[in-house]
C-alpha cells in the first residue's frame, strides 16, 4: 500500500478526533434512527414476541425470536422511512442497501490467526487516536462505583472480546487512578490474542488476567461470578439471535449487569474509521472495518434485542460521543 509521509499522517492522526466530533454532529442531524417511536416498539412488536414466549429459555427459540423481531424491526422502518420526508426516505434505503452479511477476516476461521492480531493492534492505535479507552471508562465508571459501594473486595470485571487487550489494561490503570478497586479479566476466543495479550501482562507487570472464552458458552462461569460483563466494539460480529445469547448469559454471568459498546450505526463514520486504515496502512483493516460500518445495530435494533433477551431486566441504550451506541442491561 501507498506510504503517507509520516509527519503528514501524524498530523492527520492528530486531527482524527475533531474529525470525529464533526461528523457526529453532522451524523446526529442527517442520520435518523427515531423513524420508529418507543411506542411502536412496545405496540408493534414485543407484545408479539413476548407472547411467543413459551419456551425461550431454549436458546434456539430465543435466537430465532430476536432474528425474527429484527428483520420485522428493519421491514417497518423502511415502510414508516416515507412518511418522515424524502430525505428520511432516501438515508433509510441507502442504509439498507449498504447492510450486509459478509463476515469480517476477524470472524473468518480460516484467515491466518497473525493477520487477525495485526488487525486488533490496529484497532488499538485507532482506539488510542480517538481516545477510545477513556471513553469507555466513563461509561463504565458510575456502574463500577455503585458496585464498589458499601463492599470489601475488588469490583469484578470480565471483558468479553477483548482482542489486543489493551482496554482492559486501560481500564485497570484509570480505575486505580479514580480510586475504584477492580479485578479485571479479558478474555476472546482466539487462542493467539489471549496469549498475546497475557505476555503484554507479564511484560507490563500488570495484574490483569486473560481466559479464552467464547462469549456464547459461559456455562463454565457460575450465575454472578463477575460484577459486571463488558463488551467494546464487538456487538456487531453477532446476529441479533447470537446477540440475544451473548446478552442473557451476560445478564447471569453478572451481578450488576452486562454493558456492551459499539460504534453507532451511520453514514458519517463511513468518512473516518476506513480513513484509519489507510493511515496507519492496513488494508486487513481497511477490509474489516467497512464490514463493521455496514453491520452496526441501530439503537432501536440493540433495545429490542436486549428487551428479549432478558425480558424482566432492566434496559437502557443510549448514543455517546462521538460515534459510540451503549446498550445496558441488569437481569
Ligand atoms: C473488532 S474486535 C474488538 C476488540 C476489542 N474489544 C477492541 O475494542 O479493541 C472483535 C473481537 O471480537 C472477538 N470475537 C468475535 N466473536 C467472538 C466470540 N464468539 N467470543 C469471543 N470473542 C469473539 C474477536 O476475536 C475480536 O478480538
Amino acid at each position: 500500500m501507498a506510504r503517507l509521509p509520516l509527519g503528514v499522517s501524524g498530523m492527520l492522526l492528530a486531527r482524527l478526533p475533531r474529525a470525529v466530533g464533526v461528523l457526529s454532529a453532522v451524523n446526529l442531524v442527517v442520520y435518523n434512527d427515531n423513524l420508529l417511536q418507543h411506542a411502536d416498539l412496545d405496540r408493534l412488536l414485543l407484545p408479539r414476541a413476548l407472547r411467543e414466549r413459551a419456551g425461550w429459555t431454549e436458546a434456539a427459540q430465543l435466537e430465532r425470536m430476536a432474528d425474527e423481531a429484527v428483520d420485522e424491526l428493519r421491514r417497518l422502518r423502511s415502510e414508516h422511512a416515507a412518511d418522515h420526508g424524502r430525505l428520511s426516505e432516501a438515508v433509510v434505503a441507502l442504509d439498507e442497501w449498504l447492510r450486509t452479511s459478509d463476515p469480517e477476516h476477524l470472524d473468518d476461521p480460516d484467515f491466518p490467526a497473525e493477520r487477525k492480531q495485526a488487525i486488533v493492534q490496529v484497532l488499538h492505535r485507532f482506539n488510542q487516536g480517538v481516545l477510545a479507552y477513556r471513553r469507555f471508562f466513563s461509561v463504565l465508571a458510575p456502574l463500577l462505583r455503585s458496585a464498589a459501594a458499601g463492599r470489601r473486595g475488588p469490583v469484578r470485571v470480565l471483558e468479553l472480546a477483548s482482542g489486543s487487550g489493551e482496554f482492559a489494561f486501560a481500564l485497570a490503570e484509570l480505575a486505580a487512578k479514580s480510586g475504584i478497586a477492580v479485578e479485571v479479566t479479558g478474555s476472546d476466543y482466539v487462542a493467539e490474542h489471549v496469549a498475546a495479550a497475557r505476555r503484554k501482562a507479564d511484560a507490563r507487570g500488570v495484574a490483569v488476567r486473560f481466559i479464552e472464552l467464547d462469549a456464547f458458552d459461559q456455562s463454565g462461569l457460575e450465575p454472578g461470578s463477575y460484577d459486571i460483563v463488558f463488551m467494546a466494539q464487538s456487538l456487531h460480529h453477532f446476529t441479533p439471535g447470537q446477540l440475544a445469547l451473548v446478552m442473557a448469559r451476560s445478564a447471569r454471568t453478572a451481578a450488576v449487569g452486562f454493558v456492551g459498546i459499539d460504534g453507532r450505526r451511520s453514514l458519517a463514520l463511513f468518512g473516518i474509521v476506513p480513513m484509519a486504515g489507510v493511515l496507519l496502512r492496513s488494508r486487513d483493516y481497511i477490509h474489516d472495518s467497512l464490514i463493521t460500518l455496514r453491520k452496526f445495530y441501530t439503537e432501536s435494533e440493540l433495545e429490542l434485542v436486549a428487551r428479549i433477551a432478558v425480558p424482566d431486566g432492566f434496559v437502557s441504550v443510549r448514543p455517546e460521543l462521538p460515534g459510540y451506541s451503549v446498550v445496558t442491561v441488569c437481569g
